[in-house]
């Protein structure tokens, strides 16, 4: 049970007993009596075990829209009981309530020591994305990792459209977890289509195998470091008489997903041209992925975390601010087409 503690004694009572047992991460005494120092003027949430607190977290506010996971531990015979995620969805649930816009955290830059590795991915994995790091914030053996999540509520989709951008650049080697590819998927198969026919089929592939291969027959390459990709896959049946909305049905799914994958955090880009040209790259993929003859591959949408470092500033800088689109006055009006336009 997690419960919010407010008597300042009782909070470094219960954060000296769970750091001292934490030697491996609070092992220097000036940094941990800090710590029980100053977690009795910080929000404490405890999680309780029958009597005994066996950890704790603290937040702190560093700005009037931002508070800091300062410090958090679970003694070691509870780690992987999931209490550290219910202490840290409790503070973030208090966190979102006092309306705070952002959480951030510091730890040990990844790669270092095995036991901050464990702490890294434990803060990727309820949310925090890497904002920067500061090699001598603390000392040269130690440099500072600062993660930061956003606690607003999700984008609204006016914001989430405009912010949808092709991306062609590289993409970090992390996969996507299964689930946030079934809702990628599930967002475009709720997209409408004509007469309700469902024209347009999916196949996700994130089997690194079966990437080698289909990334193998793309050329030039695109996408290429992606670690899945979704195939789209049309039927090009008559709706009504001889009436085919197969193209309409499939770009509607595309930019369902699109803006699914917007939602995400990934990127991603409609590859269409490429796999549909004479060199019918499409056909090969489908080859390659068993898909019987009635249906064609017209896109692939590669899926992954884009990686704005290194050398690939371009595509960065590309996909924060997309390519020009004419003015609205020149593609939009109302009641009536313009006299005396022309574009
Ligand atoms: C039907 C269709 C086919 C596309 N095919 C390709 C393609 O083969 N290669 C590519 O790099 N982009 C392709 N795109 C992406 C467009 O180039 C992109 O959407 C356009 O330049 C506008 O940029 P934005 O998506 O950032 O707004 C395609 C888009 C559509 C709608």
């Amino acid at each position: 049970m997690i419960q919010k503690i407010i008597d300042p004694a009782r909070k470094a009572q219960i954060a000296r007993d769970v750091l001292e047992a934490l030697q491996d991460w609070f092992g220097v005494e000036e940094s941990r009596e800090y710590y029980i120092r100053e977690s009795q003027s910080w929000d404490f949430f405890a999680a309780v075990e029958g009597e005994d607190a066996v950890g704790f977290l603290c937040l702190k506010e560093t700005g009037n829209a931002t508070v800091e996971l300062a410090v958090m531990g679970v003694k070691q015979e509870y780690h992987r009981h999931g209490l550290g995620r219910e202490l840290f969805e409790a503070a973030k649930a208090f966190a979102v309530a006092a309306g705070y816009e952002f959480m951030q955290v510091k730890t040990v830059a990844m790669g270092f020591y095995e036991d901050y590795d464990r702490t890294n991915r434990f803060y990727q994995s309820v949310g925090f994305k890497e904002l920067e790091i500061f090699p001598l914030l603390w000392d040269e053996a130690n440099p500072c990792q600062i993660y930061i999540q956003s606690l607003k509520e999700d984008r609204s989709l006016p914001d989430l459209i405009m912010n949808r951008h092709s991306y062609r650049g590289k993409y970090k080697t992390d996969k996507v977890p299964e689930e946030d590819l079934k809702k990628i998927l599930e967002a475009g198969l709720a997209a409408p289509s004509g007469c309700n026919k469902q024209t347009t089929s999916l196949i996700c592939v994130d089997d690194e195998e079966l990437l080698t291969k289909i990334k193998a027959v793309i050329d030039p390459p695109v996408g290429e470091t992606a670690p899945a990709m979704i195939c789209v896959l049309t039927r090009r049946i008559f709706a009504y008489r001889d009436k085919c909305f197969a193209t309409q049905d499939y770009s509607a799914t595309i930019e369902n997903m699109l803006l699914a994958i917007t939602a995400l955090g990934y990127q991603s880009c409609w590859y269409e041209g490429h796999v549909t040209d004479d060199d019918r790259i499409g056909d090969q993929i489908a080859k390659i992925l068993k898909v019987p003859e009635e249906y064609e591959l017209v896109c692939v949408l590669p899926v992954g975390i884009p990686d704005f470092g290194g050398e690939d500033r371009e595509g960065a800088a590309k996909v924060l601010t997309g390519p020009k689109k004419l003015p609205f006055e020149k593609r939009a009006w109302f009641n009536g087409f313009p006299t005396g336009f022309s574009i």
